[in-house]
Parts: C-alpha cells; sequence; structure tokens
C-alpha cells in the first residue's frame, strides 16, 4: 500500500486543483463503486463532475471524450490499457487491468522508470496508479475502486467512509476467488473499513445469497463450487434439506441462510462435503465452501446490499443492461427509487444468467487440445458473456484444466470475446491478457484484462484466425514457459 501512496497524493493534488472534471468509468460492479467514491470525493471537495460510463475504453470512446474538451479527465476501473491513445488528453488514470502493451513489453525491473519517463513525456498531462507499475497482479491486489479510493482518501479525512465500497468493487471483480479472501492492498483496505466500522469479516459459506434467498434456493444456485444433485435442482435441494431435517420455514417466512443456527449450517456444509468427496471431487473443490465473507453492517438485515457479494452483483445487473446511473445512485447513498429499480434488475439478470448457461449446455463447449470455446451469437448478450464463461469455467460443462473463449455478437457490427482461465494455469504462466490482446491486434481487434480474465472486441469473421494465433501462443508458452 505504501508504494501507492505517493501517486495517490500526487493525483489527489492534481484533481484538487480542478473545478471540473470529467469521471470516466466501467460499467461493471467494479466501475460503478469506483465512480460513486470518485463522484462523492469530488463532491466533497465541491468540485464540479460528469459521470461517463464505458462498456470499454476505445478510441473512438475517447474521441468523444476529447471532444467533450474537459480539463481534466478522471479514468477510473479503465484508461491503462489506452493511455499511449492519451497523448494531449489531460488526465489522471486509477486502473488496474494491464497497462498500454508499450509498458508491458519492457522487463518488470524498468516499468515503474519507464512510467516517470512516460509521464514526463506527456508532461506529467497523464498520472496513473496502477499496480502493474509496482510488480503486482492487478487481478487480485487491488481493484479499480480500491485504487480510486486510495486517492479519494488524500482528497479528504472524511472519504474513509468510501472504503466499503471500495470492498464491494474488489468483491464484483472476484478478487477474493484465488485465495477465498481478499489480500495484498485489497487487505490494506478492508482493515481501514473494519476499524470504522464499515465492513465485518466472517468466515462462512460462499454461496450467493446468504442474506437474501430462501436456503434451497441459495443451494439450486450454488455455482463455486457446483454441487452435483444440488446445484440446478430444486427438489434435488428441497430432498437434501429434508434428509438433514432442516426446516425451511419460520412461520410463513422462507428461512435464509442467516437464519440457521451454527449446528444447522455445520450439518449442512459437512454433509455437502462428504458427498462431493463420495462422488470422487477433491479436497480442493471441497476447500472452496467456505472462506471470508464481508458484511456491510450499516446495511439493513437481509436487503441486497449487506453482503459484499450480492451488492456487487445488484450493482452489476444495472451496468450491463445500460444502468450504470442507478448502481452510481446506490453508491452515492439512494436507498429509495433507485435500489427498487436495481431489484428489477437483478430479477433480468438472474434469468439471463440461467438461461445463458442452459444455452451453453444446449451448444456444447467445443474442445480443442489447448483451449475451448463457445460462439453464442446472439444468444448471450456481450455485457455479460464474461460472466457466463466463468461460470461455465467452475462447472462440469467446460474442463477446468483449459482456458475458455466466448464469442458473441456485438450491437456495432464486432464480436466480443470474452476469456477465463483457472488460477493453476495463471500460476503456471499463463496471461490471458497478453495472449488475447496479441491475438486481437493481429486480426485487427484490441483487447486486454487481466491474467486471469481477458476480453477483446474483433472483426467479424475472424474468430476462427484468432483461435488459431490463441493456439499458437499457448503452444509457444508449453514450450518455452513464458508468454
Ligand atoms: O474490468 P474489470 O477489471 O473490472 O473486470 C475483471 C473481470 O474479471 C470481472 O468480470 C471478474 O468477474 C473477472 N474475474 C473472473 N475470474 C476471476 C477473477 C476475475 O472471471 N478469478
Ligand atoms: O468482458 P469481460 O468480462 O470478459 O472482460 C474481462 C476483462 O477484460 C475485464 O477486466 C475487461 O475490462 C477487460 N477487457 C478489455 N478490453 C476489451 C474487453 C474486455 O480490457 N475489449
Ligand atoms: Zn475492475
Amino acid at each position: 500500500m505504501r508504494e501507492y501512496l505517493s501517486m495517490a497524493k500526487k493525483i489527489a493534488e492534481r484533481i484538487l486543483r480542478e473545478k471540473d472534471v470529467l469521471v470516466v468509468s466501467h460499467i461493471d460492479a467494479d466501475g460503478i463503486t469506483s465512480a460513486g467514491i470518485a463522484s462523492k470525493a469530488l463532491e466533497n471537495a465541491n468540485i464540479k463532475h460528469e459521470i461517463m460510463f464505458l462498456k470499454q475504453l476505445d478510441t473512438g470512446s475517447l474521441k468523444i471524450i476529447r471532444d467533450k474538451n474537459p480539463s481534466l479527465v478522471w479514468f477510473t476501473d479503465l484508461g491503462s490499457g489506452m493511455a499511449h491513445e492519451m497523448h494531449g488528453l489531460s488526465s489522471v488514470i486509477t486502473d488496474h487491468h494491464s497497462p498500454s502493451n508499450m509498458i508491458l513489453n519492457v522487463p518488470k525491473e524498468m516499468r515503474k522508470t519507464l512510467t516517470e519517463f512516460f509521464d514526463e513525456l506527456n508532461k506529467n498531462e497523464i498520472l496513473q496508479l496502477n499496480p502493474h507499475f509496482y510488480g503486482k497482479d492487478g487481478g487480485v491486489d487491488i481493484s479499480g475502486a480500491g485504487l480510486t479510493y486510495l486517492v479519494a482518501r488524500e482528497m479528504g479525512q472524511k472519504n474513509v467512509y468510501l472504503s466499503q465500497y471500495a470492498i464491494v468493487g474488489a468483491i464484483g471483480d472476484m478478487q477474493d476467488y484465488s485465495f477465498l479472501k481478499l489480500t495484498g492492498t485489497n487487505r490494506y483496505i478492508l482493515k481501514e473499513a473494519e476499524e470504522f466500522g464499515l465492513i465485518n469479516t466472517l468466515v462462512d459459506a460462499r454461496f450467493f445469497g446468504r442474506e437474501t434467498r430462501p436456503i434451497h434456493k441459495m443451494l439450486e444456485y450454488a455455482s463455486d463450487p457446483i454441487i452435483p444433485g444440488i446445484t440446478g435442482d430444486e427438489s434435488g435441494a428441497l430432498n437434501f434439506l429434508n434428509s438433514l431435517n432442516i426446516s425451511l420455514k419460520e412461520g410463513e417466512k422462507w428461512r435464509r441462510w442467516v437464519d440457521l443456527t451454527k449446528e444447522e449450517k455445520r450439518k449442512i456444509l459437512s454433509q455437502i462435503a462428504i458427498n462431493l468427496l463420495k462422488m470422487g471431487y477433491g479436497s480442493t473443490l471441497v476447500s472452496r465452501l467456505i472462506g471470508e465473507v464481508y458484511i456491510l453492517p450499516n446495511e439493513m438485515e437481509g436487503s441486497y446490499l449487506r453482503d459484499a457479494k450480492e451488492f456487487a452483483t445488484l450493482l452489476n445487473a444495472c451496468g450491463r443492461y445500460g444502468n450504470a446511473n442507478v448502481g452510481l445512485e446506490i453508491v452515492r447513498g439512494d436507498r429509495g427509487e433507485n435500489l427498487k429499480k436495481a431489484v428489477n434488475l437483478l430479477l433480468r439478470h438472474r434469468k439471463v444468467l440461467v438461461d445463458g448457461i442452459d444455452y451453453l449446455r444446449d451448444i456444447g463447449i467445443i474442445k480443442l487440445d489447448d483451449i475451448q470455446y463457445f460462439n453464442a451469437g446472439s444468444h448471450i448478450p456481450d455485457t455479460v458473456v464474461g460472466t457466463i464463461a466463468a461460470m461455465a469455467l467452475s462447472s462440469e460443462i467446460a474442463d477446468a484444466n483449459l482456458p475458455i473463449i466466448g464469442f458473441v455478437e456485438n450491437e456495432n457490427g464486432m464480436i466480443k470475446v470474452s476469456g477465463r482461465a483457472s488460477r493453476n494455469l495463471v500460476n503456471s504462466g499463463l496471461d490471458l491478457s497478453k495472449l488475447i490482446s496479441k491475438a486481437a491486434v493481429s486480426v485487427g481487434g484490441y483487447g486486454g484484462g487481466h491474467n486471469i480474465a481477458a476480453g477483446a472486441s474483433i472483426p467479424r469473421g475472424t474468430e476462427e484466425k484468432f483461435l488459431e494465433i490463441m493456439i499458437q501462443q499457448l503452444r509457444e508458452l508449453k514450450k518455452t514457459g513464458k508468454n
């Protein structure tokens, strides 16, 4: 964390000199929390600002931004991948995506020097706070919201309360996925949020919907890990709970995970673990049942905002269907109209995810030696194909040992590519952001992201060529162990 603070301070000072700022952010949960944090910090400093949400930052959107002639642009949760295109645009960036290839092609030890050089080249027009410049993994160490928070914190002491949204952003980006808890710089922010009574950390079942869903529904939708015989099977879930004598209702009300006694929770978890082991699933899978969960104690019990994972999903449900502003207002504090709207969007999001996975089950994932892929045409929206690819990778419909690529159609006539890989593959040297970005550029597109999750836009009809280049690179990687 310490290494980030001097740049965070520099950026904060730069922002505080402005009267008017354009905040540009990503549409997912991390992007929305980033924008909310930036917006509140600017408001608290009496700086006028406008917020613009983007699916991704490309040359077209950069042109729109330039045309607005802003005195300062604050890019949050995006920007680093396009910094080389920002000459002459006065901007600050708080982003955790892999920076422009120009910087990535330089050895790790030299990256910081090069950034400084790059800043100087731009006469300090572009200041970037990005974990990659400090040799950190941007997919795990800190999120866009976390970086934006570090700047907000330097802009005013009062902004410490925004740390809770930095945690929601990190969880939205699944930064707890690999180690079953937040680590690295996220942990410092977590401690700060805990100290101020903004987050409570518990070790509990990692099921989605602990606060809001009836237990049998929560189990039916369990996806990390998938529970055979229960996931996707409502009566399987009901029979399982009945066999353990767990009552489903208390009076008229469905019981949720948070309503269960410790003993009941223990009974359920140990029986699931036994079943998984009996079916031949390894202990790694079983160990994913339990991990850290993050609670926002100031939110109402049983609300969609109480558990960081549910909060993040609610925001995703807004941003991924063109309503990032609804999510933004929730982060900014609205618990009225916008929250109601978001809950409706969440119902739709759930249906899209369930339908998407069902569709993949129907068409099947095509498995090659080095990679697996699917082409969903217009059956899955481009904004959720990544989420669905990630869900598929942790289910029985895909092979966990291969990277997965999903193709769908974009409304602008391009093909949206989403890639996901397992932690094991990343640990053995795979960096999807490099591979995907290179393959995309080779076919006339562009892409980026993180080692574990990356995406691209490519011209229609180049999918096969794109896969070929991915395979070539993966084979090269197998041979040399480097990419
Ligand atoms: O653009 P951004 O950095 O916000 O998005 C990161 C993406 O990586 C998220 O969509 C997140 O769900 C995904 N991810 C994943 N699996 C992981 C870690 C991150 O799918 N293990
Ligand atoms: O869209 P998806 O969830 O698959 O994106 C995975 C990661 O790749 C995200 O961090 C996203 O910001 C990044 N990405 C990118 N350029 C694109 C598409 C996605 O950097 N054209
Ligand atoms: Zn992010």
